[in-house]
């Protein structure tokens, strides 16, 4: 049971912490004439036109986030909800053209560390109006799904998944896959971290625009490794599945599979060298088929509130829709340093951290902490969120904007920011209860709610971006609140710089 032998997970963790993890080469440069091409392509393959629709639906950002209302019926997507999903999730939104050697990067639905693209899409589905059933590739560069096999497949993810009550019925699946090497590049060994952020980004649009059209859906993160890389063609070391998202919900079983053959062959240039740490990382967290139904269980946060708490006050209120929401996001380049108000706070925090249907809970089980540097009707200083009670307990009164600025990274990002929030984990207990894939479950976990976090704050007029971060002057920072705490996620929110 390597799952369980936790070493592994502390080992990665630990050696790939800034500034000096020992997994990292501190002399590597990233050049950006080598970024890989971002898309996955395809040889002699069919293809299939999904032409999403773009326009704006009739649920707001704020509330298809924080999914209050979500359905639980049976329902079947049709294509063209598949198409809006796939497009608001990763398709292309924006580009821009940046002088030699980088030239021009195109831009996606969901944020991503360096831009470089790493996470890939697949379709496994059944009974879909308008769509064969099959296994699919989503290719982002002209909105078609590549055709990798066609029949009912979804019996390899009902054993993948260990025949789930909750998890076997479902009509479509999404499996977010990660290629290594195109984020390696630039991170080296840190990108198993990235592997869940910028999946994790990604999927709080799923969630969202699942959310939006009602229908059933549920993140699923323990599955048997090897079936499920095996049926959506992918072969686990320069490229992986990582997580997947069930849509819909049906009563009935799916039949047994048709045999497995080949999938089409990919253009292997996009793969280069992954290093040693990632492998060991992502294979000691791996799962066979008989250790799921095992793993799968229920995290209990220790539910840790605020003492002496803070109101937040009434929630900033927002009716732009989701879609041209994820349109309008991008990554704030530069904060001004005028003040974000309360009510945007409260609604930046409350909307993110509501919870959401997981195989390992009800979601966002990452303890949140903020430096508040201009907040109108907030003192600055440092504040403890609980989730439960919406209130905030501050830990230091005071101007730390320079705190706020070191911890992410000494850039001027997060010391321009109004606010800077990081989700931080009690990593030992995590581990313990979930092993190796505990790992993983905390960083995408963190992710989710920074990727809604990230949509919250355009929903409200302010800019967002994710940040990287020194982990342990960050618990270091927080204690003794936050002691024995990691840090999974650091996000910077505030209003945009004209200049
Ligand atoms: C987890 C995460 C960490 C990031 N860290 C940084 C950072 O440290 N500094 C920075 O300037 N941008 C950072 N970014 C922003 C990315 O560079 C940005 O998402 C990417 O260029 C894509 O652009 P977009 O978000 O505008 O679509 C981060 C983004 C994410 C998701």
């Amino acid at each position: 049971m390597k799952n369980y032998e936790t070493e592994e997970a502390w080992r990665y963790h630990n050696g790939t912490k800034h500034p000096n993890g020992f997994l990292m080469d501190m002399l590597h440069r990233h050049r950006p004439a080598s970024r890989p091409y971002p898309y996955k392509r395809y040889k002699d393959c069919p293809k299939v036109a999904l032409l999403p629709d773009k326009s704006p639906g009739k649920v707001s950002a704020l509330d298809a986030i924080s999914c209050r209302k979500c359905n639980t019926e049976d329902i079947v997507p049709d294509m063209a909800l598949l198409s809006k999903l796939l497009y608001f999730s990763g398709g292309i939104t924006r580009s821009i053209a940046f002088p030699p050697p980088l030239g021009r990067v195109e831009f996606r639905a969901a944020s991503c560390t360096g831009a470089l693209y790493h996470i890939e899409m697949y379709v496994v589905c059944s009974g879909l109006a308008g769509l064969e059933d099959g296994v699919y590739h989503y290719d982002p560069r002209d909105d078609t799904l590549d055709v990798l096999r066609t029949g009912n497949y979804l019996g390899v993810l009902d054993e993948a998944t260990a025949h789930g009550p909750a998890t076997s019925r479902f009509p479509a699946a999404i499996i977010y896959t990660d290629i290594f090497s195109r984020n390696s590049v630039k991170y080296q060994a840190r990108e198993y971290r990235h592997a869940f952020w910028d999946c994790g980004t990604i999927l709080s649009n799923s969630l969202a625009v699942a959310c939006a059209h009602d229908i059933p859906h549920r993140l699923i993160m323990g599955f048997d490794d090897s079936a499920v890389n095996g049926l959506v063609g992918v072969d686990g070391k320069k490229e992986a599945s990582i997580a997947m998202l069930a849509l819909g919900s049906t009563q009935s079983a799916p039949p047994a599979p048709p045999p497995l053959g080949r999938t089409p062959g990919s253009e292997q240039a996009e793969y280069a060298m992954v290093s040693e740490a990632i492998l060991e990382m992502h294979e000691s967290s791996s799962l066979q088929s008989h250790e799921v139904a095992g793993w799968r269980r229920q995290y209990l946060p220790d539910g840790q509130e605020p003492s002496g708490p803070t109101s937040m006050g009434k929630e900033q209120a927002s009716a732009e829709s989701i879609e041209s929401v994820i349109l309008r996001r991008g990554s704030t380049r530069r904060f001004a340093h005028e003040p974000i108000s309360l009510g945007q706070m409260s609604a930046v925090l409350g909307r993110s951290t509501c919870g959401f249907d997981a195989d390992y809970g009800s979601g966002t089980i990452s303890d949140v902490y903020v430096i508040a540097n201009a907040v109108e009707g907030l003192e600055s200083g440092s504040y403890f969120y609980g989730k439960n009670s919406h209130t905030l307990e501050e830990l230091q009164k005071g101007d730390l904007r320079d705190a706020s600025g070191h911890l992410g990274l000494d850039q001027s990002l997060p010391y321009d920011a109004s606010a800077t929030v990081f989700f931080l984990t009690d990593l030992g207990k995590l581990l313990a209860l979930y092993g190796n894939r505990g790992y993983r479950v905390a960083q995408i976990d963190a992710s989710v709610a920074a990727g809604r976090m990230y949509l919250a704050a355009y929903a409200l007029g302010i800019g967002a971006t994710g940040l990287t971060f020194y982990d342990d002057d960050v618990t270091a920072f927080f204690e003794p609140h936050s002691r024995g705490k990691s840090v999974m996620f650091m996000l910077a929110l505030g209003k945009k710089s004209k200049a």
